[in-house]
């Protein structure tokens, strides 16, 4: 990886000490599923990352990256109704990747590949235009006026996002923080590349039916979630 396009990444990389079960998924499973990201200006070749999904093509129902998936309860979830589609998770919390391997397994889908760093890393080297789904669920919400910055949405990512995006994909992004909610309506459903679907408040209150909870969810939620469903213009 070109070291001079390293970001600075904000979170915890690792937690408590990995169980022997976890520490062995990591090194066995993990080399399996696990993308690398090209030197610029390379791009990664999709058809070839889920080669053994169908041929050499890029699977037909298209490809939707998750950033950040915590413990991945929910990328194996849409990789279990949607195996048509080739699912990205980028999570750099290895313990929660130990913790999405498991379930990886448990669920025995072939249609996940994971990176275990930061998202745009790995942006800046998707093609554009490849992307039929995107996830941000529940991203840290840095509340500190001066942490801002370190939000993931931000202009900068949704320029991107945007870019890799297919016309018609949808940008899903959940919160329970009362201050990310407004920064989220600013800066992602005002922007000009995407189109806010709802209509009214129980479209953001109201969980869609193929949005299951993940495990912060289940776990740490702080307030009400909100959840946001955008469509790429
Ligand atoms: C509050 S947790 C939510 C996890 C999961 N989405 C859920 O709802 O259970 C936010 C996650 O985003 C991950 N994260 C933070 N910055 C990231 C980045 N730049 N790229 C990918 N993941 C990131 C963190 O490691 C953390 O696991």
């Amino acid at each position: 990886m070109d070291e001079t396009r390293r970001r600075t990444l904000y979170g915890r990389r690792r937690g408590k000490k990995l169980r022997v079960g976890q520490q062995s998924l990591l090194d066995t499973l993990l080399p399996r599923l696990a993308l690398t990201v090209p030197a610029q200006p390379e791009k990664i070749d999709l058809a070839r990352l889920f080669d053994g999904h169908a041929g050499r093509d890029v699977p037909p129902g298209g490809i939707w990256l998750e950033v950040g998936f915590g413990a991945g309860e929910h990328l194996v979830w849409q990789a279990e109704q949607h195996p048509d589609v080739g699912l990205i998770g980028c999570e750099p919390y290895l313990n929660g990747v130990a913790k999405c391997l498991a379930h990886i397994e448990r669920a025995g889908v072939g249609n996940i590949r994971l990176l275990t760093d930061d998202a745009r890393l790995l942006m800046a080297a998707l093609p554009e235009r490849s992307l039929g789904r995107v996830f941000v669920l529940f991203p840290d919400p840095w509340p500190k006026a001066r942490h801002h910055k370190r939000r993931f949405v931000q202009r900068e990512t949704l320029d991107r996002l945007a870019e890799l995006m297919v016309p018609g994909a949808e940008l899903r992004l959940a919160t329970d923080d009362p201050s990310y909610l407004p920064w989220m309506v600013e800066h992602a459903c005002t922007h000009p590349a995407f189109e806010w679907l709802a209509e009214r408040p129980v479209d953001w209150r109201a969980r869609p039916a193929d949005w299951p909870p993940t495990r912060y969810e289940k776990k740490k939620l702080a307030g009400t979630p909100t959840f946001l469903r955008l469509r790429r213009r």
